[in-house]
């Protein structure tokens, strides 16, 4: 009993290990190009050695010991992005030579040890920023990283910055400082760095805080060449906008705003402290802004210089008092480029409108522009935006392709437009275009049709997720084509886009393609057409692995994981590139005439063999057998087992061969069934053909009047006529007492006297009947090899049951005599009483 508790606890320990071992290993995802994906984790996992590539972003993982990442030689990148990593062996990283990229923002680290980096000589981009440390720490810590392009470091924890901090960075080109909280600040510090391409400075309270500081931040990284961009800024009275000049005396060119806030006073001050300054590129992403636009204040001021202004999801607080941009001529005459994105513009006045004198590029995509308002902006189609090369009307509520033709149609420059996610549904049978459209994007409208509307000058043509369920256009000029997420069941005929390049059609109802579909497109490169319905067929199969291994000018450029098949069933939502089709699939009807064709053979051949050892004999056999001995069942039911008695009606019943009748008739039946002068006369009649007569008239003498006739059964007198004949054989068998087998050579070779040895050998077996039930008489000497292997029940009989023999010399005169003796005293009824 104590082996009880013993093997729970292994059963118990056992299972629990293979937890241990699951929640490792099925949270990772690797592909073939080594790259790993993990979730779910604790701690760090254990990954193939030769991964490339491990992801543990947003995990809990807690501590990186010195052995978990050991293996992983030949790391690339490794991200654990928002976790919550508080403690790292300083020998955590030491083998991985090959790291470029190391993302350990959004973690629990406290303080930073330059141990961690030592050995990351490859390392390009390194990202700790989120993190709650107060300072870098004192050795620097980057200064054996020689190859780093990219930082981000900082958080709401760090306090302190100092010169030493970033010492060796010299070859950075992108940083980002999280300092939303800085408190000191060695002036200097960040000029180290030069020049850098892109600084990102998140300095939310510090504007309002101290704004020494912030100068002097922002004037160590102010360069021309430079683009700066400042997060989380919250600017609620001009005097926090006063570090912005640093951005002027820096002569900066790319400013951006990300997760701005301002102000009418605020954005004044703004104009003002950047006045002359040289800024190209104005930016502003997620900006609210609390004002009704009162910005004349700075119409002194000169931003000739602006090139492009863009604003995206922009949150105007009193957005219907911001009325007109008019006030704002000085700052918008200049720009060539304006984008408004998300930014709820329902309107700009045609009067506006005129202020873009130089404007060559309009995005006004998400807002909410309708006909009408679009009528307004476009000047009802009045040639106002003449040197207009790209309009992005995308993602408004314009309904009317027509109208939106009209209005374009003056805009003799124009070559993009993009009127994708608008819901026009109708396309009309012709619309006014300008000459120089080049590019049409209509995707995402709810098309049904496309028609000759569609310009002749089109080199791209955007048409994906809509309903189209044809294309049938003539494109001469047709370089890009996408029709991604339409209901197209075939491909288009390639004679209409004869210089067609680039071709998308995923996610349509595309079954198939052929080689001369794709032909007929004479200088396709590019084609996409993955996640379609494909008919997996005999031909296509093949096809499409040639196209997959790049035996075609033409590229499936999206990719082959994206082929499945839907049909036939037993291969849907199988990989196309992983199908194949096998010769019994392929070639069907040749399959099924070779399989029925090889049955048949085998079908004759079983026939032919079951012929040659008597097969169907045997199951005849068995079959009247069983009936019979149904039959024998019932009616010892019906009369009370008292069966004997009524059944029997013959003393034996005789199995010969036909043959043999001679010596049936003129020896046996005289013998056993006659008695004084009948059989005397039956003998006398045969006595003229017979040269064996003389001797049974003796044998008449013998058996004397005396002795009582026996009823024998023959076949040939005693049989029902019409009935079937075993049904016949196996009556005169079980009516009668005994069966008299004459066996000869004529006997072996009767197929019916088989079946009587054989039926009367069953019911010996089966005890219905009595031991010496079968009697034997020999005709003739029958050796063990003369007797064929099917009658093997003769042998064992012969060797079992004791047997007369015919003398055959009719002189033995004595012999015969004493075989009848013999053999009436077998057959007499008397014996049974014994
Ligand atoms: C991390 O732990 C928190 C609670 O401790 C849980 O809610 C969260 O689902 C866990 N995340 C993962 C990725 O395991
Ligand atoms: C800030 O704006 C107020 C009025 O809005 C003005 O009186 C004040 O002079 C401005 N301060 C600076 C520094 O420009
Ligand atoms: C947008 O800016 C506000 C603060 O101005 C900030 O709270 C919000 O998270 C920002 N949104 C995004 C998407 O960055
Ligand atoms: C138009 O704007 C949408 C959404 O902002 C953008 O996806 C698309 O690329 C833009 N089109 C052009 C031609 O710039
Ligand atoms: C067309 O517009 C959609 C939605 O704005 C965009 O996703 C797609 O990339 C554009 N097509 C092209 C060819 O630029
Ligand atoms: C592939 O392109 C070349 C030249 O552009 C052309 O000669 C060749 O016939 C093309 N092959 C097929 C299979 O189309």
């Amino acid at each position: 009993m104590p082996c009880v508790p013993v093997l729970a606890l292994l059963l118990v320990m056992h299972w629990s290990h293979i937890l241990a071992w699951d929640s490792l290993s099925p949270s990772c995802r690797c592909d073939e190009r080594m790259k790993c994906v993990c979730s779910g984790l604790s701690a760090v996992p254990s990954v193939p050695d030769q991964t490339k590539t491990l992801d543990l972003d947003f995990n809990n993982i807690t501590k990186i010991h010195r052995a978990d990442l050991r293996p992983l030689r030949r790391l690339e990148v490794l991200k654990i992005h928002a976790n919550r990593v508080c403690a790292m062996d300083p020998q955590a990283f030491s083998s991985l030579w090959s790291l470029r990229e190391l993302d350990l923002s959004q973690n629990l680290l406290t303080s930073l040890d330059h141990r961690w980096f030592n050995k990351l000589g490859a390392l390009e981009s390194l990202k700790i920023h989120g993190n709650p440390y107060k300072s870098l720490g004192s050795p620097p810590l980057f200064q054996t990283l020689f190859r780093l392009r990219s930082l981000s470091f900082g958080g709401e924890s760090l306090e302190e910055i100092h010169t030493s901090d970033l010492k060796g960075l010299g070859g950075l080109e992108q940083l980002r400082v999280d300092a939303n909280n800085l408190k000191r600040y060695d002036p200097g510090a960040l000029s180290q760095i030069w020049p850098l391409d892109h600084v990102t400075l998140s300095l939310r309270s510090l504007f309002l805080m101290d704004q020494t500081l912030v100068s002097a931040l922002i004037r160590d990284v102010s360069h021309p060449e430079t683009e700066v961009t400042l997060e989380n800024i919250y600017l609620k009275d001009n005097r926090s906008a006063l570090p912005l000049r640093e951005l002027a005396q820096g002569r900066v060119r790319h400013v951006a705003f990300n997760n701005f806030f301002l102000t009418d006073e605020t954005m004044v001050k703004l104009l003002e402290v950047t006045d002359g300054a040289p800024i190209d590129t104005f930016t502003l992403n997620n900006v609210t802004l609390s004002g009704v636009g009162r910005w004349e204040k700075a119409k002194w001021t000169d931003h000739k210089s602006l090139n492009e202004f863009f604003i995206r999801d922009a949150q105007i607080l009193n957005n219907f008092d911001f009325t007109s941009f008019l006030p704002l001529r000085f700052l918008l005459t200049y720009p060539r480029k304006i984008s408004v994105i998300n930014t709820k513009v329902f309107v700009m006045p045609c009067l506006t409108s005129m202020i873009f004198k130089n404007l060559e590029y309009l995005d006004m995509s998400e807002n909410l522009l309708t006909d009408p308002t679009l009528r307004q902006t476009l000047c009802e189609g009045m040639c106002v935006l003449s040197n207009l090369r790209v309009l992005n009307i995308s993602a408004n509520t314009i309904k009317s392709l027509s109208l939106v033709s009209r209005l374009v149609s003056s805009l003799s420059k124009l070559s993009h437009l993009d009127v994708s996610r608008n819901s026009f549904g109708l396309m009309p049978p012709t619309c006014p275009w300008p000459q120089s459209l080049r590019f049409l994007n209509i995707s995402r409208t709810k098309l049904t049709s496309a028609t000759t509307c569609l310009p002749l000058t089109l080199q791209v043509l955007d048409l994906s997720y809509n309903n189209l369920d044809q294309l049938y256009l003539v494109l001469p000029a047709l370089r890009e084509l996408h029709l991604t997420g339409n209901k197209l069941l075939t491909l288009p005929p390639g004679w209409l886009f004869p210089n067609l390049q680039t071709f998308t059609l995923q996610l349509n109802t595309l079954n198939i393609f052929s080689p001369s579909d794709l032909q007929s497109f004479p200088r396709l490169q590019n084609f996409q057409a993955g996640r379609n319905k494909f008919i997996c067929s005999c031909h296509f199969v093949p096809f499409f692995h040639s196209l997959a291994n790049d035996e075609t000018n033409v590229t499936l450029s999206d990719g082959i994981d994206n082929y499945f098949c839907d049909s036939p069933l037993h291969l849907q939502g199988k990989l196309l590139s992983s199908v194949h089709r096998s010769f019994t699939e392929c070639h069907h009807v040749m399959f099924v005439s070779i399989c029925c064709g090889l049955i048949l053979i085998f079908v004759t051949f079983l026939g032919v063999i079951l012929w040659r050892v008597h097969a169907f004999w045997y199951l005849k056999m068995t079959f009247v057998w069983l009936k019979a001995k149904k039959r024998r069942k019932w009616r010892k039911e019906r009369e009370n087992g008292d069966t004997e008695g009524l059944l029997v009606s013959f003393d034996a019943f005789v199995s010969y061969s036909e043959r043999d009748s001679a010596w049936v008739d003129n020896y046996l039946l005289p013998e056993l069934e006659q008695t004084g002068s009948s059989a005397e006369s039956n003998t006398a009649s045969v006595l003229d053909s017979s040269p064996e007569s003389e001797p049974e008239l003796r044998a008449e003498a013998r058996s004397g009047p005396g002795l009582e006739p026996l009823r024998l059964c023959l076949h040939r007198r005693d049989f029902l006529p019409g009935r079937f004949i075993m049904d016949n054989i196996v009556t005169a068998i079980e009516s009668s007492r005994r069966t008299l087998f004459i066996l000869s050579q004529n006997f072996v070779k009767s197929d019916w006297c088989k079946y009587e040895l054989d039926f009367t050998h069953f019911q010996l077996l089966e005890g219905n009947c009595r031991e010496d039930a079968a009697i034997l008489v020999l005709l003739e000497p029958l050796s063990h090899d003369e007797i064929p292997k099917r009658f093997c029940r003769l042998q064992s009989l012969l060797s079992s049951t004791t047997y007369l023999q015919w003398p055959q010399d009719p002189d033995q005169r004595e012999q015969r005599d004493h075989f009848w003796t013999s053999l009436r005293q077998a057959l007499s009824p008397d014996r049974d009483l014994d």
